[in-house]
């Protein structure tokens, strides 16, 4: 059976392919007993783990913090993955990247979607960095899948929709401001991991979107959320122009999932069955 490292095991994605890979010898790390910055510390874990695939699920994800720390989202993003690629190519590991929809401008007209071959243009610092750690993956080993997902949300550390749940059960009657004008795919991370074992199953490599089918607003995803889970709440769509942030955000950030449709290994599923997924998920917590 394969050995496989989840690489930022305690986040939402690395915590959600810990439990999708059970059937393999899987293992799981994250700071600080391993740190994707240091080709020391990578290159220990995979001998003593006899890693054959590294799921790189670490990342600085702090899209706005990023914009003033540039220096740690540089090492962890792009330097990480580099790091991780040359190891992974001398000691012949396949490697699992995942990326960002964010490396895009997003500023295409609506509803377009956008393919894994449409040329980057990240409008943030998270986003450039993470588009330098694609660079850095594909130009060091040759054995690597890059997955780009988006509006990742999962049961594991907090999210928007977790955000939005505690704002409406602390005072229904407040109303919550949601921009209603960025839109894109949003990703459950449990069906993430599955597509991932999907990918790794099939020995599928190169460059993949893999987000969640259909698309919304943030409004209509936090909307939708509350009234699946039957919390009563008060909200009102906003702009981003009322609503701004130390990061430009792509207002169209809708990708399709070409590749994986092409070679027939897509498992990823409409957002609005994600919800209902992540909320029979969170019964359990
Ligand atoms: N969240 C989203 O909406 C979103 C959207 C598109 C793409 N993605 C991408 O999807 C992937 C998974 O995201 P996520 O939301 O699951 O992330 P997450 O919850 O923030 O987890 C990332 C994990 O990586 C760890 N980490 C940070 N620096 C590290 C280092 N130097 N070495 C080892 N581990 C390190 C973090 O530890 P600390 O918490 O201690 O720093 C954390 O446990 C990332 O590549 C992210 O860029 C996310």
């Amino acid at each position: 059976m394969e050995n496989v490292l989840v690489v930022g095991a305690n986040g939402q994605l690395g915590y959600d392919c810990l439990e999708v890979f059970k059937d393999y010898n899987v293992i799981g790390l994250d700071l600080p007993d391993i740190d994707i910055t240091s080709m020391d510390s990578i290159n220990a874990a995979v001998k003593k783990y006899k890693s054959d695939i590294i799921i790189n699920c670490a990342a600085y994800t702090s899209v706005d913090a990023a914009e003033s720390n540039v220096e740690i989202a540089t090492a962890v993003n792009a330097t990480g993955p580099e790091n991780l690629a040359k190891v992974s190519s001398d000691m012949d590991v396949f490697l699992v990247h995942i990326s960002t929809d964010y490396v895009f401008s997003g500023d295409r007209k609506l509803p377009e979607e956008t393919i894994e071959s449409d040329p980057t243009g990240p409008v943030s610092v998270y986003g450039k960095t993470k588009l330098a750690g694609e660079h850095g993956v594909a130009a060091n080993t040759e054995n690597y899948a890059i997955l780009r997902t988006a509006w990742l949300y999962g049961t594991n550390g907090n999210n928007f929709l977790k955000t939005m749940k505690r704002l409406a059960v602390e005072d229904s009657e407040r109303v919550i401001k949601v921009v209603s004008d960025q839109f894109g795919c949003p990703t459950l991370s449990r069906t993430l991991a599955k597509q991932i074992k999907e990918v790794v199953k099939n020995e599928a490599t190169g460059l993949f979107h893999a987000t969640g089918e259909g698309y919304c607003s943030w409004y209509e995803f936090a909307k939708t959320f509350l009234e699946m889970s039957h919390i009563p709440f008060s909200m009102e769509p906003c702009s981003t122009e009322e609503y701004p942030t130390p990061a430009k955000r792509p207002s169209n950030s809708i990708l399709e999932n070409k590749r994986l449709k092409d070679l027939n290994i897509n498992v990823m599923v409409n957002w609005q069955d994600d919800l209902a997924e992540f909320i029979k998920l969170m019964e359990g917590k």
